[in-house]
């Protein structure tokens, strides 16, 4: 055989010696120019006796890659595992089999070597008249990669042309077009003036307090070092590691960036309150900092409750919207103009209502230039009961109006179908009740005319029943 690396030549020969029923043991595989080899014995296989081979792709893969090494015995190990595979096609699932060991083991240092090739060759740029900026690299497989690898480099350096020569091959890549001998190259003598800037790059990039001396050895073997421009540089690097590290430990704290002062001011007054504010004032001035969960880092800032200090009727809602985030004050985008037509409807006067929402801070996620609301999680909702609880008992409104299913929960810990339980005052609290009705957004949502209609008008009774029961506590006019 000619060709070094390329597994074509042995297929085609394979596959006819396989099909004139030559047995492996009666084949020897030469390449030609080996002198450590017997001089090549060429006898011509038969006629086929046999049908064509048949193999797994992996086969195909393995091949391709076990050709590849520099072992001379890779064409005969190749060869005895197709005629195996023939009788037995699951031979490459068998692990412990000395071929198939034997051929991974091959394999294995293949692609190590064709890692190392990717990793450490190292180009020059060399004068060119033409107007493609030219490069030359010299490197030192351990195999027969070169044709193997060159079309990765074909792909990463499309745009100049270049030259990759080594002991066991060069590839050429000009104008776009790669060629590929595996004729032996010998070492150029380049000098490039950017060998400087790149050994200045990489010094600067040597971080001391990361050296760790066993994975770099593994990682760049002695063998590469001597084509690494780098390498020189090495062990100086190395030994002033520990002396720049101590310099760096002891150099001084420099100021933070101007940010992380705001950051903290944040932080610090996000921490809640050790006791409860007794006032609605304190309450609302200390959830401004609040940081009990997540929600406060995107939100523009708290919205609390809002509504006189001891209000008979407290409206709950979900979560502040868009535009409750940007003003500060609940209930003043679309679901808040319905809510305030269902209470003119109701008779209830909204400036005599504490109105609040279950979560303090707007959940939203960006879609293009908007925020979009997103439903507030469980564990968000329960980390803002605490200012909920708080402003109920500061208030101590005789009924609690929750607006769907997030103000439920906040109140009650329950998910019950509202439903069920919709539109008539429940026990709630000693001396207080609780009535359920739905979002006035979900009135936003429905597309059907007839329908939006008709939910409307449930949801003025639901406020309508919510009236009734303040007249009977004779907190509201009847
Ligand atoms: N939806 C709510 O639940 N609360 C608001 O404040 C606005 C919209």
């Amino acid at each position: 055989m000619q060709g070094r690396g390329d597994v074509v030549e042995w297929r085609d020969a394979a596959r006819a010696l396989l099909m004139a029923g030559v047995a492996p043991a009666q084949v020897d595989w030469r390449i030609a120019g080996d002198e450590s080899l017997f001089a090549p014995q060429a006898t011509p296989p038969g006629p086929a006796v046999r049908p064509a081979p048949r193999v797994p792709r992996d086969f195909v893969d393995l091949a391709e890659t076990v050709a590849c090494h520099g072992d001379p015995g890779r064409f005969a190990l190749l060869y005895r595992l197709l005629a195996r595979l023939q009788d037995d096609p699951a031979l490459l699932s068998m692990a412990a089999d000395a071929d198939v060991v034997a051929a991974e083991r091959l394999a294995k240092a293949v692609r190590r070597d064709c890692h190392k090739m990717t990793a450490f060759v190292r180009f020059r740029e060399v004068p060119t008249q033409g107007p493609r900026r030219r490069f030359v690299a010299w490197f030192e497989p351990d195999h027969h990669i070169v044709a193997r690898k060159a079309p990765f480099f074909a792909r990463r350096f499309a745009d100049m042309d270049w030259m990759i020569l080594t002991p066991k091959g060069s590839a050429v890549f000009e104008g776009g077009d790669l060629a590929v001998s595996a004729a032996p190259a010998t070492k150029p003598d380049i000098e490039d003036p950017t060998d400087a800037l790149w050994l200045t790059y990489y010094a600067s990039i040597f971080n001391p307090a990361r050296v760790k001396l066993a994975a770099m050895r593994s990682e760049m073997p002695k063998k590469y070092w001597k084509n690494l421009p780098e390498a020189a540089l090495i062990p100086q690097l190395v030994a002033q590691a520990p002396a720049r590290v101590a310099a760096m430990a002891a150099r001084a704290v420099q100021a933070p960036p101007a940010h992380h002062a705001r950051i903290q001011a944040r932080r610090a007054a996000a921490v809640v309150p050790a006791a409860a504010p007794d006032t609605l004032a304190a309450l609302r001035d200390a959830a401004r900092g609040c940081g009990r969960c997540p929600l406060h880092h995107d939100a523009t800032q708290t919205v609390f409750g809002e509504g006189p200090d001891h209000a008979a009727l407290m409206i709950v809602g979900e979560q502040p919207g868009d535009r409750e985030d940007l003003a500060g004050r609940p209930f003043v985008g679309p679901a808040g103009a319905v809510l305030d037509r269902a209470l003119a409807a109701a008779g209830i006067d909204r400036a005599r209502a504490y109105l609040t929402n279950a979560v303090k801070h707007f959940k939203h996620e960006p879609r293009g230039r908007r925020r979009l609301h997103v439903t507030p999680h469980a564990d968000e909702v329960e980390h803002c009961r605490w200012w909920l609880r708080q402003e109920i008992a500061l208030v101590q409104p005789r009924l609690v109006v929750a607006m769907g299913a997030t103000a439920v929960f906040a109140l009650t810990g329950e998910t019950p179908r509202l439903g069920d339980i919709r539109g008539r005052a429940l026990p709630f609290e000693p001396g207080r009740a609780l009535l359920v009705t739905i979002h006035p957004s979900y009135l936003l949502r429905l597309p059907d005319a007839r329908r939006a209609a008709e939910e409307t008008a449930r949801f003025h009774a639901d406020l309508g029943t919510a009236r009734q029961h303040l007249a009977a506590c004779q907190v509201l006019p009847a």
